[in-house]
């Protein structure tokens, strides 16, 4: 798999994130579509910025019965994304459903992958509210590999976490992680980050970088500095 940056566009109309992709004049990052974006814009905001030559990631984390993902997955498949995911906790049947529902007619499909467990969520409230009695680490790389037992492409999960999946799911099985800031710069909310040089490093196959780029004062620069230092 390539390594690439994607740039997460949280903005919440289509004049905000084509305000921003025209700073990019000749160039056409990856993007990530998520759920703010899509529910405020619908479909049509996928089909634009596909039309305008970019690969996009559709963060949409699906979580329901088999056959709903199934017919769901064929919908975003016939929108043309490059790749989208759902939650693992779905199930090894959810989740192979969704493989199913993504293949187009040619055999071919957008890259799927899966979340383990959402970051916002740790140990207390996974056992309390979830009633889960692992070790969160170990819920994790279960997920992980329920997820490539059940013929997906990936998990997104933490950099500091994507050695673990590499070498428990294969070094093929792509790790899409977030929590990415600049040596020098503002961390956030995020609270665990690596340096896109660190990521490359570890061996993650995609970063997912949103502040540090769309709030700069120079996002071309930013994004520049990502691929300098995670890609080239
Ligand atoms: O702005 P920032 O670089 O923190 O954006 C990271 C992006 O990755 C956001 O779209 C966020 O929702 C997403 N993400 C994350 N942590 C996860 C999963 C997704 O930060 N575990």
């Amino acid at each position: 798999m390539g390594k690439d940056v994607i740039i997460a566009c949280d903005f919440s109309s289509a004049a905000d994130v084509f305000k921003f992709l025209d700073k990019f004049e000749g160039k056409k990052p990856f993007v990530k579509i998520g759920m703010e974006l899509f529910y405020a814009e619908g479909p049509e905001i996928v089909k634009e910025i596909k039309k305008r030559g970019h690969k996009i990631f559709l963060d949409l984390k699906l979580h329901d019965i088999p056959n709903t993902v199934k017919k769901s997955m064929a919908v975003l498949s016939r929108l043309d994304v490059d790749m989208t995911n759902l939650h693992a906790a779905g199930t090894k049947n959810m989740m192979k459903a969704a493989i199913e529902g993504l293949t187009r007619e040619d055999g071919s499909r957008p890259i799927l992958i899966a979340v383990t467990q959402l970051t916002s969520t740790d140990q207390e409230s996974m056992t309390n509210d979830l009633l889960i009695n692992e070790p969160i680490d170990k819920v994790v790389m279960h997920y992980a590999k329920n997820a490539e037992e059940a013929g997906l492409d990936g998990v997104v999960c933490s950099p500091l976490e994507a050695e673990k999946v590499h070498n428990l799911c294969g070094k093929d099985f792509v790790t899409v992680t977030p929590g990415v800031r600049f040596a020098d710069g503002d961390i956030g909310d995020q609270k665990r980050v690596m340096t896109p040089a660190q990521a490359k490093e570890i061996g993650s196959d995609y970063i997912v970088v949103g502040r540090p780029i769309t709030a700069a004062e120079d996002p071309v620069a930013a994004y520049e500095r990502c691929i300098a230092e995670f890609v080239d």
